[in-house]
């Protein structure tokens, strides 16, 4: 069966409405966590074109590298470091508009501007988060966050199993 992603133009928000049904779409039937992850970065990036787009899981004290497209990154973070383990810590989505006036903002890679973050809760525990990241400054806002947390929400929902 064909998987091909149908990539839509318009506002940011007509994106992600056609975008989400077609996550839906590859999430059903599947419960594979790497699968599933794998699967959601690749129709990002895809659909947006972002610089970076990746999981980090929690393992025991910290998160590791997980599913990604985009150049290579660092592969653990600690609770608290960066923009990623703040997102893990206060356990709520972090948009950063400008990187380099975020202290203690994680440079992976030279060449990003902007961040935004989403934690996975399960369970009331963080298993890890969402990370996306821009080549350009003030990328994410308010409906990215409402969108990705969505499809965060859909992802948990549907299962996730490593
Ligand atoms: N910038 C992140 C680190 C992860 S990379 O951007 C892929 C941070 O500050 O947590």
């Amino acid at each position: 069966m064909a998987e091909d992603l149908t990539i839509s133009a318009g506002t940011k928000k007509e994106q992600y409405e056609s975008l989400i049904p077609q996550i839906q779409g590859l999430l059903h039937g599947e419960k594979d966590g790497i699968a599933n992850l794998a699967n959601v970065c690749a129709a990002l990036k895809e659909q947006f074109g972002w610089l970076w787009i990746g999981f980090y899981l929690v393992k025991e004290e910290e998160m590791v590298l997980g599913p990604f497209q985009g150049p290579v990154a660092c592969t653990r973070i600690q609770k608290g470091r960066g923009v990623c383990g703040g997102s893990w810590a206060q356990r709520k989505t972090l948009i950063v508009p400008d990187v380099d006036k975020f202290p203690g903002h994680i440079s992976c890679s030279s060449l990003s501007r902007s961040e935004i973050v989403v934690p996975l809760i399960k369970e009331d525990s963080v298993i890890g988060i969402l990370d996306v990241d821009s080549g350009d400054l003030n990328t994410f806002d308010i409906t990215d966050q409402e969108y990705l947390e969505k499809i965060i929400a859909l992802i948990l929902r549907n299962g996730l199993n490593f």
